[in-house]
């Protein structure tokens, strides 16, 4: 673990209580959760009482250090959850998705429809021979079949994994072959900024030659001319026309696996978080409920794709288990015009809006004029996620956005954590710009110094969990040995989340940002060792050095530091090719923004690179200008000013 001092904070004086009118309806307005919370087992068994369970569990955790299994011989379906228990009443009318496709279209779905739905897909899944324990593999865009996949596959207990529609052939085809998927869900395109994403294509790229997957299973979006491989592929509207209405949800085990959700870590092979049944639905549920002050009438609106954690806990468990109105949308912000948000939430008159910075700091550079020219008056409370605010973007969309009236809600959680894990209570916590406030009630954090001592207010150091939560994760796929280290290898016993965070004379807490070699580019997490592996999978490349450096709108931007091996001349074209490349072997979210071609890399004796020296030299804090690099006598002289 690197031993970097963590820079000061400006002073962030600005206090935001809530507001008289928001708090007397709000869920929750008491400061007494925090200390009913203080028994933590037996508040999330207070909690678990709002789900439905088919068996009751017989005991409410069980802390085998580092492994956690919560509500022991509970039964209970993720999917009945989500759907079924809202059939009984007039629920079964209420809006579950309104969907807004890119190009204008749009669908709703009651909570029948989706159930319909859902039990259908779960029939074809099931006649495909999937069963339970059976990992099926979604890549999809954010369209109905989507959440329609997910919630079938946790109907019939098969654990899901979603690949986000945006990473290569090459990225889904790991994902695919380590959770060893015997079926794909994708789609014959997905359409972006008016163009249709390739998704059969790269899938057919992806499976080739693995004789595990023996289906794919296609969902008409675009019309798109593809090609079928049968028996192989199926198309989904198709195998939907024949299938039964009925499937009873599958009673699972609390602690089944629910799924798979692959994310970045500091080796170049991407993690597969496993998340339970119980224990998750019951922490995104009871989050859901109270960060956000869910009331029956909300329209809420989550603009996170499903491939991330925030599109699985909050876009579909934790609200459809809570009998939400969820809004989705298929496209860009931009597509076909920048007011394009603005407009969705005055079509659907959205009540709650959970969005990230880098999308806010975007919004905020092509001006006031967008937001303006809507009517946003249904906006009652706004949220964050995925990286720090700056205090300039939140007061803009607390301006812009909110008028002044609406709370924000800064939620700091990982794919890891599966919940929020620190975020006000809207009716309940005094607000400070750029501060995600305080941890969850019955969560308990600390800052610490590296070697694991209690830090006291006003500094900054490694922020730690102290004890188990209900919806952590519970192991890395297939790696229980990486599960161990990464995560309860530095602090024994206690849950290390890699970020760096400072707590303030308040108790309040700043989450300062990764301090491994994460770096967060628009609130998506990237290995730094992922992307360099990929550059030297090209065959002009000797050596690879990524590091993230600030960018304005994008939280930090990927700088490449590339050197070349012997006798490749450097040619115009090599950078863009090498960004291409990255790009075929991750996706574009991994394009580096810069390349630096070195002759040297800067290391230290026992051969580590010195990635802060990296750093300012890609923030122009180095000596002399970028383009010298390529004198090793320079990287030499700089080197020396940085090791100890
Ligand atoms: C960062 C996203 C500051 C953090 C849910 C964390 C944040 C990583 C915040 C997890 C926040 C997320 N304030 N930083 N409110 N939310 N982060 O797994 O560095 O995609 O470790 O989960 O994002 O990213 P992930």
């Amino acid at each position: 673990m690197k031993k970097e001092k963590f820079e000061a904070l400006l002073q962030e004086d600005r206090l935001f209580p809530p507001k008289e009118e928001f708090a007397v309806k709000a869920n929750l307005n008491s400061e007494q959760v925090y200390s009913e919370a203080e028994d933590s087992m037996n508040f999330w068994e207070k909690q678990a009482l709002n789900l439905d369970w088919f068996e009751p569990w017989q005991e409410v955790l069980k802390w085998n250090p580092p492994y956690a299994q919560w509500f022991l011989g509970g039964k209970i379906n993720a999917s009945y959850n989500c759907l079924d228990r809202h059939l009984s009443d007039w629920h079964r009318n209420k809006a579950a998705l309104i969907f807004e496709g890119e190009q204008g279209d749009s669908k709703v779905l009651t909570y029948q429809d989706l159930h319909r739905e859902v039990s259908k897909l779960a029939n074809v899944l099931k006649s495909l021979g999937v069963k339970k324990g059976d990992r099926v593999t979604i890549y999809l865009p954010l369209i109905p079949e989507a959440v329609i996949s997910m919630l079938a596959c946790a109907r019939i207990g098969a654990p899901h994994s979603v690949v986000f529609g945006g990473f290569s052939a090459e990225a889904l085809r790991e994902r695919i072959i380590d959770a060893q998927s015997k079926i794909v869900i994708t789609a014959d395109g997905g359409f972006r900024r008016g163009t249709a994403i390739p998704l059969k294509e790269n899938t057919d790229q992806a499976v080739r030659g693995l004789e595990d997957v023996e289906h794919i299973l296609v969902v008409r979006r675009t019309g798109k001319c593809i090609e079928m491989e049968e028996p192989r592929d199926i198309w989904y509207d198709e195998a939907m026309k024949e299938a039964d209405l009925k499937c009873p949800a599958e009673p699972m085990d609390a602690e089944d696996l629910l799924f798979i959700l692959y994310t970045s870590g500091t080796t170049g092979k991407p993690k597969g978080i496993v998340h339970t049944t119980g224990g998750y639905l019951v922490g995104v549920s009871t989050t859901h409920k109270w960060v956000f002050d869910l009331k029956e009438e909300d329209v809420y609106w989550c603009t996170a794709d499903v491939g991330w954690i925030t599109g699985h806990s909050y876009l579909v468990y934790g609200p459809l288990a809570n009998g939400a109105t969820v809004v989705i949308y298929e496209g860009t912000p931009d597509y076909p015009h920048k007011g394009r948000y603005w407009e969705i939430i005055e079509k659907y008159q959205v009540s709650i809006l959970y969005t990230a910075p880098t999308a806010i700091r975007t919004f905020m550079k092509w001006g006031n004029e967008y937001p303006l020219a809507h009517n946003l008056s249904s906006l009652r409370l706004l949220g964050t996620v995925g990286e720090p605010i700056n205090p300039e973007a939140w007061m803009w969309y607390y301006k812009y956005i909110g008028s002044e009236s609406c709370p924000i809600v800064d939620t700091w959680w990982q794919t890891e954590t599966g919940m929020i894990m620190m975020t006000p209570l809207p009716g309940i916590t005094s607000l400070k710009p750029g501060s995600c406030t305080v941890p969850f009630p019955g969560i308990k954090v600390e800052i610490v110094d590296s070697s694991g001592n209690p830090l006291s207010k006003g500094m900054g150091g490694y922020l730690t969990i102290r004890q188990p939560w209900p919806a952590m994760l519970r192991t890395v796929y297939g790696d229980p040995k990486r599960y161990e280290s990464t995560y309860f290898g530095n602090f024994p016993g206690v849950y290390f989340t890699g970020d760096g965070a400072k707590w303030d004379s308040d108790g309040y807490y700043w989450v300062l940002g990764r301090v491994d070699d994460v770096i967060n580019v628009s609130g998506h997490r990237i290995g730094t060792m992922e992307v360099e592996s990929a550059l030297v999978d090209h065959p002009a490349v000797a050596e690879a050095a990524c590091i993230g450096k600030n960018h304005d709108i994008k939280g930090q931007a990927l700088v490449a530091f590339v050197t070349l091996k012997e006798g490749v001349e450097l040619r115009d074209d090599l950078i863009e090719e090498l960004k291409a490349h990255v790009v075929e072997k991750i996706g574009a979210l991994a394009r580096p923004e810069d390349i630096i071609f070195t002759a040297e890399l800067p290391k230290t004796r026992s051969g580590k690179i010195i990635r802060r020296l990296l750093r300012d030299i890609a923030e122009g804090r180095a000596l002399g200008d970028t383009t010298t690099l390529a004198d090793a006598a320079v990287v030499s002289s700089l080197k020396e000013l940085y090791e100890d």
